[in-house]
Formats: C-alpha cells, sequence, structure tokens
C-alpha cells in the first residue's frame, strides 16, 4: 500500500476526496499526512474527522521557503511518503521540496493547461469569455503549472457567474484526481 501526503491551503474539497477514497478502498494507498500553510483553514478539521495527521505551519514564522520545506521533508520521510498530491495548496514548491521528491508531486488546477496558470484561473477564463472550461491534472516542477499533464477533462459553460463554474469543476476534480492518483501509483 503506498504512502500519500495532501497538501492544501483552504476548503480542502479534494483532500476529503481522496481520503473517503483511501478508506473506501477505491484507492489502494492511504493519507498519512496533510500539510497546510493556512493555520485555521477549513481542511485542517477535515484531517481531524478522518484521524490523519497534520503540519500546519505559517509561512512567515520560517526564515525562508528553504527552512520550512526542510522541515517538511523530514516529515515526508518519516512516513515514508510514496506520492505527494497538491490539492489547492497555494504556494510555489521551491527547490528543497523538488529536490527530494522529484516527479513525485501532482497538482490539480482548474483550467486546461497551459491555458490561465496560476492563481484565479478560473476568473481570469470567466474574463475571457471561455465556453470550454476544465481541469488538468500535471506532474509539479520548477515552471508554475507548467509540468507534464497526466490527465484532463473539458465541460462547457456558456454563462458569466465564476462561482458556478467552480461549483461544476470541483465535481469533476474529486473524480479525476482519484483516477489519476490510481493511474500514478500503478506505473
Ligand atoms: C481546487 O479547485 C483546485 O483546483 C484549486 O484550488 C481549489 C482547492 O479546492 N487549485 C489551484 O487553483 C492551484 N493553482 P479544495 O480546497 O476544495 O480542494
Amino acid at each position: 500500500m503506498k504512502n500519500l501526503a495532501v497538501f492544501a491551503s483552504g476548503s480542502g474539497t479534494n483532500f476529503e476526496a481522496i481520503a473517503q477514497a483511501c478508506a473506501d478502498g477505491r484507492l489502494d494507498a492511504r493519507v498519512v499526512l496533510m500539510v497546510c500553510d493556512k493555520p485555521g483553514a477549513p481542511v485542517i478539521a477535515r484531517a481531524e474527522r478522518f484521524g490523519i495527521d497534520s503540519f500546519v505551519f505559517s509561512p512567515r514564522e520560517w526564515p525562508g521557503k528553504a527552512a520550512f520545506e526542510t522541515e517538511i521533508v523530514r516529515r515526508l520521510r518519516e512516513r515514508d511518503v510514496d506520492l505527494i498530491c497538491l490539492a489547492g495548496y497555494m504556494r510555489i514548491v521551491g527547490d528543497v521540496l523538488l529536490g527530494a521528491y522529484p516527479d513525485r508531486i501532482l497538482n490539480i488546477h482548474p483550467s486546461l493547461l497551459p491555458a490561465f496558470k496560476g492563481a484565479h484561473a478560473v476568473e481570469q477564463a470567466v474574463a475571457y469569455g471561455v465556453k470550454v472550461y476544465g481541469i488538468t491534472v500535471h506532474w509539479v516542477n520548477a515552471d508554475l503549472d507548467g509540468g507534464r499533464i497526466i490527465a484532463q477533462k473539458s465541460f462547457e459553460y456558456d454563462g458569466s457567474d465564476p462561482e458556478e463554474v467552480h461549483r461544476i469543476g470541483q465535481k469533476i476534480e474529486h473524480q479525476l484526481y482519484i483516477d489519476t492518483i490510481e493511474k500514478v501509483l500503478s506505473l
């Protein structure tokens, strides 16, 4: 059985979908650590409900990215983590983490990459009047949202409400992330 770590900064619906899939046996894996850079984020209570260990930190209390990533890597190694899943972790991954887990970090992004990289992807797409939206799961490298794409799913929406796009997209995200993790773990 493989060990996963999930990184999140906010609500944590993707975290919960992954943790539930592990608990149900739909994924032959277990979530051994949840990492969160936002004390107070709702994802922390979700991890508690699943009995999953958390590392919650406030980046400004550390001397820099290398320092907190060194601590994250220590905790990942302690738990023999095989795969890291970024799930709404709104922070650029630095050299320490990338160097320790090359080609072992996934991210889910709410656009059809390479369109609309970075934060507020859905809002950017709505502002363009996009008609075909989508979700991407990709490997993480030093290029923001620029790593090799593993899976994508599109959907049509002809409107101007970003909240509606988020709602449609999130349902797709949960299944797409679980399916992609399964595929990656079987490689
Ligand atoms: C998800 O929609 C994910 O695609 C997005 O953050 C949301 C987190 O939701 N990620 C990014 O925008 C990364 N650039 P969740 O906390 O409910 O899983």
